[in-house]
């Protein structure tokens, strides 16, 4: 059956393995950090923990069928926004980044609007969209791309000039290079007085990301989040990774795409902030993710405006699920409501099945045993 080790456990739980250890030994187990231990006992050893585990329902084979078919041809295909993460390490200035394009580049009208808790917007630059996806951090980025969602186009390692290379810029690079998305370096607080960007090119050639200056290809754009410097260049250059990656999808076709966040909200219900990656997602359609599912009964932009269609890359609020969908679970539509719904009944079956549940605990530990 499925196994996990004592360690992945612990990191999942972000509890410290010597307290896993603790716990087994209690359950009369003795196991070493790299033990291999079955998908009941680390149940209930994260159970013990105050952890509600799920295990992840796998996708039956309609399912399976309807995430891949049908293949859209080349005649169909659109340009769509390029969709960007940005990831670094602790206090480089993500999320000042983040802010100051979107303060920047996104009209004074809509900055009012924008909802605080929409992890997702986009911005205009010279005609073209750019859709970007604040990532809670690199545990989740992980965690989606074990669902099979890859849900960036493009990272944006973001690195202090005055601080340089640190572990978190590694397991960024690392983040991005596991799944195959372009890399551009930001080097950013160049306007503080030890700023240092060569030494960083310097420390990066370690890691193969070379400017193209030394030789090399890779993108480098020296910004500053608090004086809003070279923003512009930075959105020039994800436009020409854009035009090299050649993104495309099909925006006449049933929608499919990522949930990138979702939450029960007390008045509306389940709310869940969803990635349109390919076709067109409509107001009335019958939207299956997991095992939630329902009828869209409204969809909000980024800026809080109602809207009643979201095409590719676009990142929009969705109400009408009867749950709330884990943040990395696939969603697509489906025209025919009784057979989505038997889709759904089937899921739920095979989810009881396997599924064991404790009250309480926030936390869920989905997909534990299908690393
Ligand atoms: P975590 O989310 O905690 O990992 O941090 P972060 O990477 O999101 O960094 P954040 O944007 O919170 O910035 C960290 C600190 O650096 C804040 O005090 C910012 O004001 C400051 N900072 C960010 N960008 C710049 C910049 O370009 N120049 C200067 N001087 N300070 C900056
Ligand atoms: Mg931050």
């Amino acid at each position: 059956g499925d196994t996990i080790t004592v360690k992945t456990l612990a990191e999942k739980m972000r509890i410290n393995a010597g307290e896993v250890i603790k716990k087994l030994m209690e359950l009369g187990t003795l196991a070493t950090i790299n033990q291999e231990i079955d998908a009941d006992t680390a149940t209930i050893v994260a159970n013990e923990m105050g952890f509600e585990v799920q295990v992840k329902v796998e996708l039956d084979k309609e399912a399976q069928l309807m995430m891949k078919e049908p293949e859209d041809d080349a005649e169909n295909l659109r340009w769509r926004p390029p969709v960007v993460t940005i990831m670094g390490h602790v206090d480089h200035g993500k999320t000042s980044l983040l802010d100051a394009i979107r303060h920047t580049h996104v009209t004074a009208s809509e900055e009012g609007g924008i909802t605080q808790h929409i992890g997702a917007y986009q911005v205009e630059h010279k005609g073209r969209k750019i859709t970007f996806v604040d990532t809670p951090g690199h545990a989740a980025f992980t965690a989606m791309r074990a669902r099979g969602a890859k849900v960036t186009d493009i990272a944006i390692v973001v690195i202090a000039a005055d601080d340089g290379v640190m572990p978190q810029t590694v397991e960024a690079i690392n983040h991005a290079r596991a799944a195959d998305v372009p890399i551009i370096v930001a080097i950013n607080k160049i306007d503080k007085p030890g700023a240092d960007p060569e030494k960083v090119k310097r420390e990066l050639t370690e890691y193969n990301l070379v400017p193209e200056a030394w030789g090399g290809d890779t993108i480098f754009v020296e910004v500053s989040a608090k004086e809003k410097l070279n923003l512009p260049e930075l959105l020039e250059m994800i436009l020409l990774v854009a035009e090299v990656g050649e993104f495309k999808a099909n925006p006449n076709r049933a929608a499919r795409g990522t949930v990138i966040e979702a939450e029960l909200d007390k008045g509306r219900g389940p709310v869940a902030t969803v990635l349109v990656q390919n076709g067109t997602l409509r107001v009335g359609d019958f939207i299956i993710a997991g095992v939630a599912y329902g009828k869209v009964r409204a969809m909000m932009d980024y800026t809080g405006r109602r809207v009643s269609k979201a095409g590719p890359s676009t990142p929009v609020e969705v109400l009408g699920f009867s749950g709330v969908p884990p943040a990395g679970e696939l969603f697509y539509t489906v025209e025919d409501e009784k057979f989505g719904k038997q889709l759904i009944d089937e899921r739920f079956t095979k989810k009881r099945e396997e599924e064991f549940r404790l009250s309480a605990p926030k936390i869920s530990l989905d997909d534990l045993f299908n690393q």
